[in-house]
């Protein structure tokens, strides 16, 4: 919008955290809360958003900045009120005319679509002031909308310095306002700090307007939930919850099943196609992509993933993994940054994997670890394989080549190469490379000593069991 200024607060030391980290730094929905705030004032498309920092802003300051690099930064050296706040925002990016939002930084529900309605009614209104306001059951602790006997707004009272009356009213103040620039600057000078808190009060430009005869309304919003503020942990989980609601609620209207949405939980930038499926327990998380007619848990947890056409994952931790259309991971699978799987590969049970780009229709099906290593096209890693990739000191890499079939229980040393079309025998030690098409066996012969066990370990249950005799199982307390 032209000429629009949108100033985000976030200067107050949210004490009630309890935190190190500042209030509206707090995580939920896979974005902090100044960002969730953020992405809502970008989409207003406004000519320049200035954030009010104070308390804990080396922390604040560059968090905002790597969201939204052009956002001016002004600092409240000392938190004395909303009004003081916007004052200094407004001196720091040298406000003059236009319009001016005020938001604050701690309301992660907000949506972009409600603030732009709001800019728009109070654009063309033509009012000196407009508050978004709402209708709450329970007002305590906000500033409460003061009307005259024609419903005109005449001022916003704040909780501390309402009487009786006033505090019944249950229009609240969302502390989101939008002004006319040149109103406000020259309001924000004439206001003084003669009230209960010995604080600025930007609500006081509302009567300044008054007087001066201008225009002042309120916009009444429904979903007033979406102006809501976390300002204890408890509020914070309460709102991550109901913003995970309205985010499945959204994927399942866009043709997404979720079976089970209380213990579903999608962060606001996950991407889902339709048909996809979630079942019960499961987490998307950042910038997670799932593709069409995929099928992801029961309980997984998937960071910064993207999941191919079809795959099926079950019961996997994973973060900074790609999944190939139609393939499969889990159950109990560790998926660890760079993590790739191609078309149709397979990532079994209990197998972890890292950095390593397994071709398509490739299959590690069973306990293994993949660290550091590139697996042909299918290619089949037998059971309770061990890609040893560290020597203690640095990472090495394991190639293993096209249709390569390698045996249960092996050991790649890295680095190390199993040629294209190679197998290696059950329980081979890998150090040297293998060449395409040869079978690699680095167990020694079998030998078998008859009679050990009676001669060494005579007495034991074991040795009766050897010799034919009575088992006596409770007697055996040995670890086997
Ligand atoms: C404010 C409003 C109240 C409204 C409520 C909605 C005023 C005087 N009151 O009250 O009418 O119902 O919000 O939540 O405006 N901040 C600064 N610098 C300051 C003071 C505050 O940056 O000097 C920031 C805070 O970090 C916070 C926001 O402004 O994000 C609101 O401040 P807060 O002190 O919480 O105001 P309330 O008393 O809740
Ligand atoms: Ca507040």
């Amino acid at each position: 919008m032209d000429n629009l200024t949108v100033i985000v607060l976030a200067a107050g030391g949210g004490t009630r955290m309890k935190s190190k980290t500042m209030k509206v730094l707090h995580p939920v929905g896979g974005r902090s809360m100044i960002g969730h705030v953020l992405s809502a004032v970008q989409a207003t498309a406004p000519s320049r958003i200035v954030a009010v920092v104070g308390h804990q802003r080396e922390q604040v300051g560059p968090h905002i900045q790597q969201l939204v690099p052009d956002a001016v930064l002004a600092v409240q050296e000392t938190q004395d009120g909303t009004g003081h706040a916007v004052r200094v925002a407004c001196e720091a990016a040298d406000v003059r005319e236009g319009t001016v939002v005020v938001a604050a930084g701690d309301t992660p529900l907000l949506d972009g679509q409600s603030l732009r309605e709001f800019v728009a009614d109070h654009t063309a209104s033509g009012r000196a002031v407009s508050i978004l306001t709402g209708i709450v059951p329970e007002p305590k602790g906000y500033g409460r909308i003061v009307r005259d006997r024609t419903g005109d707004v005449v001022a916003i009272v704040e909780e501390k310095d309402a009487d009786d009356e006033q505090r019944g009213i249950h229009e609240i103040n969302s502390g989101i306002l939008a002004f006319d620039a040149a109103f406000l600057t020259d309001a924000l000078g004439r206001i003084g700090n003669d009230n209960a808190s010995g604080e600025y009060y930007l609500t006081d430009t509302v009567q300044i307007a008054r007087d001066a005869g201008l225009r002042v309304g309120a916009y009444i919003v429904d979903d007033v939930r979406q102006t809501e503020g976390a300002n204890d942990r408890a509020q914070l989980a309460e709102l991550g919850r109901e913003l995970n609601r309205r985010i499945v609620t959204r994927w399942m209207k866009d043709g997404v099943t979720v079976m089970d949405p209380a213990t579903t939980w999608i962060d606001a930038d996950v991407v889902l196609e339709p048909d996809v499926t979630i079942l019960p327990g499961t987490q998307l998380l950042g910038a997670t992509v799932v593709r069409e007619d995929a099928v992801v848990g029961p309980d997984c947890t998937l960071k910064d993933c993207e999941i191919g056409l079809g795959a099926r994952v079950v019961r996997t931790h994973g973060e900074l993994a790609v999944i190939g259309d139609r393939a499969t991971v889990g159950p109990y699978a560790h998926l660890r940054p760079g993590t790739r799987l191609g078309v149709e590969g397979k990532i079994g049970g209990f197998v972890e994997t890292k950095n390593a780009v397994i071709g398509d229709r490739a299959k590690v099906p069973h306990l293994s670890y993949v660290g550091d290593a590139e697996i042909g096209e299918g290619a089949n890693i037998g059971a309770g394989t061990i890609f040893a990739n560290y020597d203690g000191v640095a990472k090495h890499r394991t190639v293993v080549g096209r249709q390569a079939r390698t045996g249960s229980n092996n050991t790649f040393i890295a680095p190390v190469s199993i040629g294209d079309g190679a197998s290696t025998g059950g329980g081979a030690v890998v150090r040297e490379d293998v060449p395409p098409g040869a079978l690699a066996v680095s167990a020694g012969s079998q030998r078998n000593i008859e009679g050990w066990v009676v001669s060494r370990r005579s007495g034991t249950p074991q040795a009766e069991a050897a010799q034919g005799g009575v088992v006596d199982g409770d007697a055996d307390t040995g670890v086997s």
